[in-house]
Parts: C-alpha cells; sequence; structure tokens
C-alpha cells in the first residue's frame, strides 16, 4: 500500500470483531515501532501488549469507561521509559519519540488490515498500577488493535491554507 493511502484512509476504529490478530501481523506493528526514528536514536520506549480479558477491561476502566478498548483482541500501552531527557529545543524526548513509534504502528495496523485508536484519555497512575509500570516511566498511549467492525469513518480536516504559512508566521 502506498504511503499517502494508508495516511489519507485509516481513520481511528471504535467496534472491533472478536477475530484474533494474527502472530506475523502482531510482529510487524512491532517491527514498525522498533524502526523507528527517536531523538539520538536512545529507543527509550517499552510497548506493552496486553491479550488478558480481565487486564483489557481494567484498562478500559482506566480510559474513562472507554469500553471498546476491552473489547478488542489486544491492547497496545506505549510507555516512555526516560522522562526526564529534554532535547535542546526544551521539549521532552519521550512524548516525541514514543509519537512517532506509536504512529508507525498504527500506519502498519492498517496496512495490514488491523483497526486502532489513539487513546490518549486515561488516569496514568491507573495503568501503571495495572500493569505495575515502574514509578519513573510514564504511559504515553494505548490503542485497541484488532479487525474493524465497523464501516471507515469520514476525515474532518483544517484546509491547507488554515494550517500552512511561508516564510514567516501568520
Ligand atoms: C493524542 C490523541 C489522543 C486521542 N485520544 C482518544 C481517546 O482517548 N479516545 C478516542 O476515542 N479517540 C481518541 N483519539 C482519536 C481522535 O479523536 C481521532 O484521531 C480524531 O478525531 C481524528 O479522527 P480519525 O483518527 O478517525 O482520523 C486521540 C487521538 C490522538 C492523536
Amino acid at each position: 500500500m502506498d504511503i499517502f493511502d494508508a495516511i489519507s484512509q485509516r481513520s481511528s476504529v471504535r467496534a472491533y470483531k472478536a477475530t484474533d490478530v494474527e502472530e506475523d501481523k502482531l510482529r510487524k506493528i512491532l517491527e514498525a515501532a522498533r524502526l523507528s526514528p527517536s531523538a539520538s536514536n536512545r529507543q527509550d520506549w517499552k510497548f506493552i501488549i496486553v491479550r488478558n480479558k480481565e487486564t483489557k477491561k481494567k484498562l478500559a476502566r482506566a480510559a474513562f469507561g472507554q469500553s471498546f478498548i476491552g473489547e478488542a483482541p489486544i491492547v497496545i500501552v506505549a510507555c516512555g521509559t526516560e522522562p526526564k531527557t529534554f532535547m535542546a529545543c526544551g521539549q521532552p524526548a519521550y512524548t516525541v519519540d514514543v509519537s512517532i513509534a506509536f504512529t508507525h504502528m498504527i500506519l502498519q495496523a492498517y496496512e495490514l488490515g488491523l483497526g486502532t485508536c489513539w487513546i490518549g484519555a486515561f488516569e496514568e497512575d491507573e495503568v501503571k498500577k495495572i500493569l505495575n509500570i515502574p514509578k519513573e516511566v510514564r504511559v504515553v498511549a494505548m490503542t485497541p488493535l484488532g479487525y474493524p467492525n465497523q464501516p471507515p469513518s469520514q476525515k474532518f480536516r483544517k484546509s491547507l491554507n488554515e494550517i500552512v504559512c511561508y516564510e514567516k508566521y501568520e
């Protein structure tokens, strides 16, 4: 699949079939994360694969009851392991690095016919408790992963005119 096709056709999936995700597909999605760029190539990240039904339900509750999270066969939880590392520009590296890797995973999943939904609304402390994540590690995002049980949704986006300017900020 063409990269632009994946970017333009992917949409968030909030209903999943019970069908399992094949191991080779999961592996390819994880490889997409592993091969992602990161600041100074630090790769300070960890991706937790959750298949346990009870754990998935707990994660859905920690995400303010977004129950579709628990319905997917897999939930992936993405963590930054060195949150005290800052780039020279002043941004923390982990939010940028983990988000790049997560985006690659989501696009790779789409290419394999699998659905995802970036979940940013969750209680981090709860998620950490459920998954035994150390205190110093930060949870950046999670996503359900599975075969979509809904048609693709329409994209609503600002126009290029609204988001691009040339030569200086306007
Ligand atoms: C950082 C981030 C956090 C998000 N958090 C949630 C969330 O907690 N629950 C949810 O259903 N969707 C969440 N989304 C999905 C967005 O609502 C969705 O990407 C956006 O509306 C555009 O729709 P699309 O993904 O279908 O193109 C999140 C997306 C991003 C990038």
